[in-house]
């Protein structure tokens, strides 16, 4: 809080506490808490699965109205898969159902996907790629779905091209060549900066596996809401207590300070 009052330019937004001048310019999402949502109303998880596509358009929608660039959500993981067959299947028929170009269009938003998208079902693979090309050229947000993804696949995935690349010229590629640049631009995510806030709702605090290169100077913020109750006043709140730390990449606080 303290340093925040030596900002000259703070611009609060008038119902909030929030400055308008330092939203994140990329948040992160694990949306949690769909399965309990539903059992608590004693109905089936996949119903919980339905309300939570739409806190993802509500919150899309926010998070381009307060100027947010991207926007990362974390929809199924690689651990996923050992889920029951028909949560599984329900998931990827809203995968499938809720990709609708209307709401990409209407908010200006570009969708892009991360993770092994292979091992989805051809129809959806389809329909991904679709959205991913119709939505192209929008530019006032890129939402990021994370689908049949994990840290760890992905940075095994990374480490198996870049063995293909030194075996396909041999000698060529040195250990010094091999930065962290070059790892990075060989994860899903080259196109994006990482994540500034990182949000998981449902009341875990645990990364599961997880945007975990991505994450490493990223803020976490953890609540108890579940997914489906997740509210533009939440993410809101998120946002203030993101507002309210101060970012150190491991220099001093004055140091920090004297650089504003
Ligand atoms: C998150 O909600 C969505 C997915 C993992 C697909 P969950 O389905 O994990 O909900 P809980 O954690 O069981 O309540
Ligand atoms: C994380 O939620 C994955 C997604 C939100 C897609 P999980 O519900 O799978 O995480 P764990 O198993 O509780 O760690
Ligand atoms: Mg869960």
């Amino acid at each position: 809080m303290r340093w925040r009052k030596q900002k000259q330019s703070f611009v609060q937004d008038k119902a909030t506490n929030m400055d308008m001048t330092r939203i994140p310019q990329h948040i992160a999402i694990i949306m949690d808490g769909n399965g309990r949502w539903a059992t608590e109303r004693g109905k089936d998880r996949s119903y919980g699965h339905q309300a939570g596509v739409d806190t993802v358009r509500r919150i899309t929608s926010e998070c381009t109205r307060l100027g947010v660039k991207y926007l990362t959500l974390y929809t199924f993981s690689t651990e996923n898969w050992n889920r029951p067959a028909n949560e599984i299947s329900a998931l990827m028929g809203l995968v499938l159902t809720s990709l609708e170009d209307e709401i990409f269009m209407k908010n200006n938003v570009r969708f892009r996907v991360i993770g092994d998208v292979g091992r989805l079902p051809a129809d959806v693979q389809q329909k991904l790629h679709e959205t991913e090309e119709h939505t192209a050229a929008n530019t006032a947000m890129t939402m990021v779905v994370a689908l049949s993804y994990s840290a760890r696949w992905e940075i095994t995935n990374a480490v198996r091209q870049i063995v293909a690349e030194a075996n396909e010229k041999p000698g060529q590629l040195k250990p010094e060549d091999i930065t962290e640049e070059y790892i990075a631009q060989r994860l899903q995510t080259p196109f994006m900066p990482d994540p500034d806030l990182l949000i998981r709702t449902g009341g875990e605090c645990r990364v599961s596996n997880y945007l975990l290169w991505q994450i490493a100077y990223s803020e976490l913020y953890f609540c108890d809401t579940y997914w489906p109750d997740f509210s533009e006043d939440d993410l809101k709140k998120a946002i203030e207590s993101y507002q309210g730390r101060q970012r150190r990449f491991g220099k001093t606080e004055a140091q920090v300070e004297n650089e504003q």
